[in-house]
């Protein structure tokens, strides 16, 4: 965000583990959803990043974690969206879990992790048992949840006393009561086709309420996995800046053609809001 000015927008064609344009300790908030390790809809962006099977993709997705830690102010927060992936590989099916794996390899980036938020999709659709379920013991859990893991840099955030930016971005108390519980049932996931392709998308609630929970207004939200751009429209309905970072050539496209969409192009005399057409290079302000 420029200092005093409006909230803007920048986006970046480039990849998350190489973030040189912006600047360490630039940004308050991470709220991102990377591609999910062992979910077929993925396979074949890790591919193209060099990545076949689940360590090779947290490999990829561990330099992500290393340039958040760098990214974060003392004190900023990151919250990751991902679900596990059920699979059979080499003729065994079992549980990738993937929640688990970022939760170790973002620690060793230097991260502390914090408790977690689960997830819980309503849906009316009966279970997926592997048979009826009716009879034990070869049925398996549903895998319903995503998890919202959550992690800080370093020790609290510190602000002035009585800070006005801090004070005007309260929650109520059936916001903090509700949202800082540990499961959240209450929202449904986000219709996924866009232009016959799916996007991965979380619902806008997702976003909205880390954002308000986790930033103040005026500080700068950071998605370096942009997909669809969810986390910085939220982050801009709210107050706050944005910066995302997309990889794949067709999503940063659209992702650019919908920030003009909404009237954020970029000008050097018009808000501080940019769209860059390079990769990872420093947009217009
Ligand atoms: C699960 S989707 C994110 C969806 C997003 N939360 C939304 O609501 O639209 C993951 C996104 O990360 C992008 N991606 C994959 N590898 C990347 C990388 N190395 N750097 C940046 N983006 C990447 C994919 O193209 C995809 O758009």
């Amino acid at each position: 965000m420029t200092s005093g000015g409006a909230p803007g927008l920048e986006l970046f064609h480039g990849s998350a583990d190489r973030l040189r344009s912006i600047k360490n300790g630039e940004v308050q908030l991470i709220v991102t959803s990377p591609p999910y390790p062992m979910i077929p809809q993925w396979d074949a962006t890790f591919r193209a990043q060099g990545a076949d099977g689940f360590d090779a993709m947290h490999d990829v997705l561990e330099g992500a974690w290393r340039e958040a830690y760098r990214v974060l102010v003392p004190g900023g927060i990151l919250a990751i969206v991902v679900g596990d992936a059920l699979r059979s590989t080499h003729g065994e099916f079992r549980l990738w879990p993937n929640h688990a794996e970022i939760l170790a390899r973002a620690s060793r980036c230097g991260f502390a992790p914090l408790p977690y938020i689960l997830w819980k999709k309503p849906t009316n659709k009966p279970n997926a048992f592997l048979g009826s379920g009716f009879l034990p013991p070869n049925a398996y859990v549903t895998l319903d949840c995503e998890f919202v893991l959550l992690f800080r840099r370093g020790g609290l955030r510190r602000f002035p006393p009585h800070d006005a930016e801090r004070y005007g971005s309260r929650l109520s108390r059936s916001e903090r009561d509700h949202w800082f519980s540990q499961v959240w049932s209450d929202v449904r996931g986000a219709a996924q086709l866009r232009d016959g392709r799916r996007t991965g998308a979380f619902p806008p609630e997702i976003p909205r309420r880390l954002v308000r929970m986790f930033s103040v207004k005026g500080d700068t939200v950071l998605d370096p996995f942009a997909g669809t751009g969810t986390t910085l429209w939220a982050a801009l309905e709210l107050g706050r800046s944005a910066i995302g970072v997309e990889w794949d050539d067709d999503a940063y496209a659209r992702l650019a053609e919908e920030a003009r969409g909404r009237g954020l192009t970029g000008s050097e005399e018009g808000p501080a809001t940019s769209v860059s057409g390079g990769r990872d290079r420093r947009a217009l302000r």
